[in-house]
């Protein structure tokens, strides 16, 4: 027994919930939130906040910027300076604002599929194309990046900048220092600058640790911005707090400019004081959390090989995703994520969102009491079951 309770269900219908928004007979296993309940060292300081009962304007504090640095440097050997890191509400807005300020109308911005579905969304919405470079998926399920295809696609005069997501999100592939360097080195010799979305870094198979792009090399840290924050890690997507690090003054002052134009640098109230104690107290939550996320991947994983053979799953080294390959259903799964959410009410998210690469599979969110996960694979056998037998 662990000291913290992952398995306690909280209700979280009518709570206003994105989530959890759905009809009574929804079981929601698709967006990245977690059904738990945050470390209580940041409850106990979001309620002492909550408390004071003036909400005013914020500043952040030195010690925002200590709790990154220490963080950084004790568990990843990222050196964060003083000064080089930028407050943000959230990562997708910091990421939508440096896209403006980093490229212009009609540029390409480069983005590996299957990958995070906000990406497509924001680079198109600024008026800026999507370069897929399409990671490749071998018979065993495990992914890899098309270097020759990225070379050709980084050289194109008009992409201007690469959104790198490490580790990745749906595949949770930690990519190796020896993979990051390679690509960093394409992205120098070609003039594109990296983004890279760091934001699920910190869950990780127990055991396993993640490369920051920007401790690869010095080349690597001065061509790059880095999307930093708690809010998946400690499950605090609703207190909008997160960070841009960048230790290229240049590229720093550019995307600080342009936070400040598109007004995504204002703290809120809890910003501050909930990223202050999940970095300097969250650690012992987040080694059990992550202990039991690999038990849950562990249970789908033999639910899935004894009662669902024709549904594979991708190994994962990090997030709390599964990316379950259903090409084998009939129709290579096509149009299997609808009919199982109508049929048994489980809403997982159609591969095809991540783009077309990710057509004939599934994403899976099993960041949710033990309970949970068995009642959602309870449907998914029944709805894999009839829509085989329609
Ligand atoms: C890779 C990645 N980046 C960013 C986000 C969202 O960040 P934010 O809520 O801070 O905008 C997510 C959420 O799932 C994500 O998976």
């Amino acid at each position: 027994m662990g000291k913290y309770d992952f398995d306690t269900i909280i209700e979280r219908r009518g709570t206003g919930s994105l989530k959890w928004n759905g009809p009574e007979s929804e079981l929601p296993m698709w967006v990245a939130d977690m059904d738990f309940s945050t470390a209580p060292e940041i409850r106990e300081a979001i309620v002492r906040i909550a408390e004071r009962g003036v909400y005013g304007y914020n500043v952040m504090p030195p010690a925002w910027e200590l709790s990154y640095q220490e963080w950084w440097q004790k568990r990843h050997g990222l050196t964060i300076n003083a000064g080089e890191l930028l407050f943000a509400k959230g990562i997708v807005p910091a990421i939508s604002s440096m896209i403006r300020s980093f490229t212009e109308q009609g540029d390409g911005v480069l983005i590996q599929p299957p990958v995070y579905n906000c990406f497509f969304r924001t680079i198109r919405e600024n008026q800026r194309r999507v370069v897929e470079n399409n990671l490749l998926i071998a018979e065993d399920l495990s992914c890899s990046i098309d270097f020759d295809d990225l070379e050709t696609k980084l050289s194109d005069p008009s992409v201007k900048l690469f959104i790198l997501c490490n580790p990745q999100n749906p595949g949770g592939r930690l990519w190796t220092k020896e993979e990051l360097s390679a690509m960093g080195d394409l992205a120098i010799k070609h003039n594109v600058v990296i983004i890279s979305d760091e934001i699920h870094c910190d869950l990780t198979e127990p055991g396993k640790n993640y490369q920051p792009f920007a401790a690869v090399s010095e080349t690597c840290r001065q061509n790059s911005l880095t999307c930093l924050a708690p809010s998946k890690t400690f499950n605090l997507a609703g207190i909008q707090t997160s960070a841009i690090f960048s230790a290229n003054e240049e590229l720093r002052k550019r995307a600080e400019q342009g936070f400040d134009t598109d007004e995504v640098s204002e703290p809120g109230s809890f910003s501050a004081e909930a990223a202050i104690a999940a970095f300097r107290y969250g650690e012992p939550w987040l080694a059990e959390l992550n202990e039991y996320i690999q038990e849950n991947k562990e249970t789908v994983k033999s639910f899935l090989g004894a009662e669902l053979p024709e549904i594979r799953v991708t190994p994962s080294e990090a997030t709390y995703l599964l990316w379950l390959d259903i090409r084998a259903l009939p129709g290579q799964g096509e149009g299997f994520a609808a009919f199982l959410r109508k049929e048994t009410g489980l809403y997982l998210l159609d591969g095809r969102i991540y783009g077309d690469h990710g057509r004939g599979f599934l994403r899976m969110n099993v960041a949710c009491p033990r309970a949970l996960l068995d009642d959602g694979l309870k449907r998914l056998k029944k709805g894999t079951e009839a829509f085989i037998s329609r």
